[in-house]
């Protein structure tokens, strides 16, 4: 699970340092009191090297990442942009405030965009894709991004679950034309709140800069209140601080996912061979960030019964199947615009429904108790005999 369980010292550090060399907390200007301290321009620096890009510019959390990276296709009112139907709601979120069409698929047994099902929602209409490596394990990335670039269509990758995770030795987020990240307190590494964007193309990132920053361009030539734009923007901008605990952060990733997968294994291997246990598909060549240990059950009502004997036995589920309906389309009868688009939600997405009521999701963390696995197959074996 998270980077909160690695806050320390290092985090505090690097808070310190932009109190020590001036204590200014805005990432732009300010030039004569700061000493030359950009903890935000720090942090996009050494996270665009961690993923081998480019450019990445930090903003205020991940849904603000994925509405960023939306506001420089220029989407009209009717354009389509398709993600799946097992996601967190910010990624509907996004795509509504964006003034475009939101059109969910059905998740595969990856419980990640279903390839087969994403060429079917596909009409001339479909701008953009947004894929999502839900709960850490990444999406099939190598049969989306083939169909995105054989229909013209731009993929962006929602990697809030992602950091740290990679497909083919290429890093999650780095696989489309934007990557999007989360820093909020769940996540694999964390700023509080805050997000990341990355970017293969100059031209992208510096629509994003200025779009993300009321349309500034950060001209040099002229002094911020006079400075150029090419269009209007909103705000979100990182703050200095978040910049400084995201470049702690940053240096403890690996660390964190490594202990992720070493635990997330130990309790795979103290429940795998109970019955009727299924694990979740893993595209080959995949680096999972290990944040959840997901697994199918045979019914909904032996998900729910684990659940219930993992809580009596002072453990927790995460997301599946408690928090099912902050994370699943067909749920989301309050959003006019995804029930415009697809009818009676309830029976929109019949497969994701069925699989993820059968699901369940445990969480990982980095400071795991040995204790954990045994304690874990104990509070569930008996549901499964
Ligand atoms: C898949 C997904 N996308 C986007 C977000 C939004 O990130 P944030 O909470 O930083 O706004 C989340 C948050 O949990 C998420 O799970």
């Amino acid at each position: 699970m998270p980077g909160f369980e690695v806050i320390g010292a290092e985090e505090q550090a690097e808070i310190n340092d932009v109190f020590a060399r001036g204590g200014v907390l805005f990432r732009q200007g300010f030039d004569a009191l700061r000493n030359n301290c950009y903890k935000v321009r720090d942090f996009e620096a050494a996270f665009a090297s961690y993923m081998g890009v480019p450019h990445a510019l930090a903003v205020t959390s991940g849904t603000a990442a994925l509405r960023v990276a939306l506001a420089i296709l220029d989407l009209q009112p009717d354009d389509e942009v398709v993600t799946q139907s097992f996601t967190f709601v910010a990624t509907a979120e996004a795509i509504i405030e964006s003034r475009a069409v939101p059109v969910c698929c059905e998740v595969d047994g990856t419980l990640n965009m279903d390839p087969v099902d994403l060429e079917r929602r596909i009409t001339p209409r479909t701008r953009a894709v947004i894929a999502v490596h839900m709960l850490g394990t990444p999406a099939r990335l190598r049969e989306i991004s083939a169909i995105c670039e054989r229909r013209n269509i731009v993929l962006i990758e929602d990697a809030a679950w992602g950091c740290g995770g990679s497909l083919d030795g290429r890093a999650l987020g780095t696989w489309g034309r934007m990557g999007t990240f989360s820093f909020d307190f769940a996540k694999t590494m964390t700023t509080g709140e805050g997000g990341m964007i990355t970017f293969h193309d100059r031209a992208d990132y510096e629509r994003a800069a200025a779009w993300h920053d009321h349309g500034h361009e950060n001209n040099p030539a002229v002094p911020r209140w006079e400075d150029t734009r090419s269009g209007s923007g909103f705000n979100y901008r990182m703050t200095e601080l978040q910049g400084a605990v995201g470049l702690a952060q940053l240096r403890k990733l690996n660390d964190v996912v490594r202990h992720q997968q070493k635990n997330r294994d130990a309790i795979w291997r103290a429940i795998s061979n109970l019955p009727g246990i299924v694990a979740r598909d893993v595209p080959a060549g995949s680096v999972e960030t290990a944040d959840a240990l997901v697994f199918e059950t045979p019914s909904a009502s032996v998900a729910r019964e684990i659940r219930s004997r993992l809580v009596t036995a002072g453990l927790a589920t995460k997301i599946l199947p408690e928090a099912v309906t902050w994370h699943f389309a067909g749920t989301w009868s309050h959003m006019p615009e995804l029930v415009a688009r697809h009818g009676d939600l309830s029976n929109a997405f019949p497969a994701t429904a069925a699989r993820l009521a059968r699901c369940v999701s445990l969480p990982v963390t980095v400071n795991m108790d040995e204790a954990v696995p045994a304690r874990v197959r104990a509070a569930i074996s008996s549901v499964l005999v």
